[in-house]
């Protein structure tokens, strides 16, 4: 009868094994050689470990497939384990056991400098590398502290529908396709529009799915599907929503700090400028902001939107997320409520995050009241029929309502410090690219 196989554990938690015998499957990250000893660095998806093979101290046919192996091999590895801080990870494994699973061809990906298009042709493989790993978790950690934060404070969970008959944001941006024979579809742009049904039935609601938007700009900042988690609530105003925003971000950055901490430092990511982030953000009036740059040499013109560029600046102006409110109606989305006191103006926010990311958040009062609404769709060249369910929202009960929507990946460039949104999700699709 042959011995009980080792327990089956993970190297995240060989801590709780010291002294005695595991078994690790994963894949190999790296092989060393020095005299009669071999060093196998094992990767699993939750860490890095050692494994020394020691000839006699396994069985000769193990030790000798050690020879066969080649980077991104997959295997199964058993040993005793030891706590050694000079290890990778602070644990090694005393190998009694090496079975092979998989002997991988040469790998594209070597521990050299690629260029950034060679690696994005090869993402399905880059995602193992160890700085790729740590973006996708704290992708993961940020997703789920939103979930978090909305469910905390009592907004509910509404999935919003993907194939839609209309724009959200803007017609110039539409990724349309074929609905059999009922026409032409669209890929949403923004779940908003039936959040704002959703939130008349529910009160507080939040959707969390990909978005589409056919941008012709290459960019840093812009891909072509993203993910967007978008809060409604109705009764609330602008004021609300910069509150719930400023939460929002503050919880988001706090969660990141204190649960993936050690991912920041594998991404070299200074979290200096993230502990500084703190309630409450400055708060600028568009109007404000065109003076700021006029003084900085960037003046724009009243009614222009800023652009990349222009944001940089501004969000480098201060040490923290800013929010900047009542920009001219013109430009922006139909459904923006109009500021009482000064009609130009919506009732609006725009929030940048600091070190020059830019506008991670956007959101608004909606308009409330029917003919008003009609009126915008006109002046936007949008037909009023497939809109006829949501004007009906006008009609049955209209009160006062706001919601905004943040960009996933652009949080999470701005929280890995990374240079660009294409790292920040797993498989991005850009103006040039849509493989693998
Ligand atoms: O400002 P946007 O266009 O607002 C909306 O879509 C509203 N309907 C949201 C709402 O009020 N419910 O987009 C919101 C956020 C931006 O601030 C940005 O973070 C992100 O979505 N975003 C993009 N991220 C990556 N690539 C793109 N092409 C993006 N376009 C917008
Ligand atoms: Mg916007």
């Amino acid at each position: 009868m042959s011995a009980p196989a080792p327990l089956l554990t993970t190297i995240a938690d060989l801590a709780a094994y010291v002294g005695r015998e595991v078994t690790l499957r994963g894949w190999v990250y790296h092989l060393r050689s020095s005299g009669k000893v071999r060093f196998l660095v094992l990767r699993d998806g939750t860490g890095l470990a050692q494994a020394v093979l020691v000839k006699g101290q396994l069985p000769e046919a193990d030790f000798a497939a050690f020879e066969e192996l080649t980077l991104e091999s997959s295997l199964e590895v058993a040993g005793r384990v030891k706590a050694d801080a000079r290890a990778p990870g602070g644990y090694e494994l005393e190998a009694t056991a090496l079975k092979p699973i998989h002997l991988a061809e040469p790998f594209p990906i070597q521990p050299k400098e690629h260029g950034v298009g060679f690696l994005l042709d090869h993402r399905h493989l880059w995602l193992r590398s160890p700085r790729q790993q740590a973006i996708l978790r704290v992708r993961d950690e940020v997703s789920r502290a939103c979930r978090d934060f909305f469910h905390e404070r009592g907004f509910v969970l509404v999935d919003t529908p993907i194939l839609t008959p209309t724009a959200c944001e803007g017609t110039t941006t539409l990724f349309a396709t074929q609905y059999l024979d009922r026409g032409t579809a669209y890929l949403s742009q923004s779940g908003q529009l039936y959040l704002e049904a959703a939130a008349m039935a529910l009160g507080r609601v939040y959707c969390f799915g990909p978005t589409f938007r056919a941008e012709k700009s290459k960019t840093r900042r812009h891909l072509m599907e993203f993910w967007m988690v978008e809060a409604e609530a109705a009764f609330f105003t602008l004021e609300d929503i910069l509150g719930l925003a400023e939460d929002l971000v503050c919880y988001l950055v706090d969660r990141v700090l204190s649960e993936r901490r050690r991912e920041l430092e594998l991404l070299e990511r200074d979290p200096g400028p993230l502990s500084a982030v703190a309630k409450p953000f400055p708060r600028l009036r568009y109007a404000e902001v065109l003076e700021r740059l006029a003084a900085a040499g960037a003046a724009l013109p009243f009614g222009e939107d800023l652009g990349g560029d222009e944001e940089t600046l501004v969000s480098r102006m201060f040490d923290r997320p800013v929010m900047i409110t009542h920009y001219p109606l013109s430009c922006k989305a139909f459904y923006m409520e109009a500021d009482p006191e000064d009609p130009r103006l919506a009732l609006c926010v725009d929030l940048l995050a600091p070190e020059g990311y830019g506008e991670i958040i956007g959101g608004s009062q909606r308009v409330a009241d029917l003919e008003v609404l009609r009126r915008r769709l006109q002046e936007h060249h949008l037909p009023e029929e497939p809109f006829a369910w949501y004007l009906d929202l006008r009609r049955y009960g209209s009160v006062p309502h706001a919601g905004f929507g943040m960009g996933l990946e652009r949080v999470v460039a701005w929280l890995c410090g990374l240079k660009h949104v294409r790292e920040a999700i797993p498989f991005p699709r850009l103006l040039d690219r849509l493989y693998p």
